[in-house]
């Protein structure tokens, strides 16, 4: 069991909102084991002329940030675990969530992000479109940073039944952007809840 003083945050990007209910699954399950957590949204990096191209990519950008606040470097800073999601950009992370991850280097210098943990979860158009893929890939720049990676495993009765991954949280929007299943739902609750757990045992090592 975690306790308010393990604190989690949530970052993600998300442009259509499958990502986003997967986030707030994973916000629920962490919250449940006891944690601290903060929900933030990445901010977008393509200038209003390109995002004008998508029909409501703008005004569901602003609605995100002004729901959860723009991800800063204070919150990873204040995090002893960050659960990172991205919907999957041809078989990898958004650039998006990159450009923040990106940032961070300041903090890596001062080995201010030394053991605090990690996981990742992911949204995909198509069931072979990248779950896999993308989660593993964001696995290299978390380890350069100093991160340790919690995975799921086959720790929770859904994930054997084919629902998530045993490397983090997953869901399939298909081409209608379908929200996550119930089931995708238990697995990012389930997530967040383990990560907290972890990371409520961990952060005493890392002080
Ligand atoms: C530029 C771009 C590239 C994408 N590449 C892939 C891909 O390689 N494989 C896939 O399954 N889906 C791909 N998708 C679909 C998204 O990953 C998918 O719709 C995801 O659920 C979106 O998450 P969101 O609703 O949180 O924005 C792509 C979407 C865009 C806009």
């Amino acid at each position: 069991m975690a306790d308010k003083s393990t604190n989690v945050l949530v970052l993600f990007y998300s442009r259509d909102g499958a990502v986003e209910a997967l986030a707030q699954g994973i916000a629920e399950g962490a919250r449940e084991a006891g944690a601290e957590v903060r929900l933030r949204r990445v901010p977008d990096i393509v200038p209003p002329a390109v995002m004008a191209h998508v029909p409501g990519w703008e005004e569901r950008s602003k609605k995100m940030i002004a729901a959860y606040g723009a991800a800063t470097l204070d919150d990873v800073a204040w995090a002893d675990a960050v659960l990172f999601g991205t919907p999957t950009r041809f078989g990898n992370v958004s650039a998006e969530l990159k450009a923040f991850v990106d940032s961070l280097g300041g903090l890596w210098f001062q080995g201010k992000l030394n053991g605090k943990i990690a996981g990742v979860f992911v949204s995909t158009g198509g069931p072979h479109g990248g779950n896999e893929s993308t989660i593993t890939s964001f696995y290299i720049p978390l380890a350069h940073l100093g991160f340790i990676i919690v995975p799921n495993g086959y720790t929770h009765p859904r994930i054997m039944e084919g629902h998530g991954t045993p490397y983090g949280s997953s869901m399939v929007a298909g081409p209608s952007n379908q929200p996550p299943t119930p089931a995708d739902l238990e697995v990012a609750r389930h997530q967040g809840k383990r990560t907290a757990e972890v990371a409520a045992v961990t952060k005493s090592l890392r002080a």
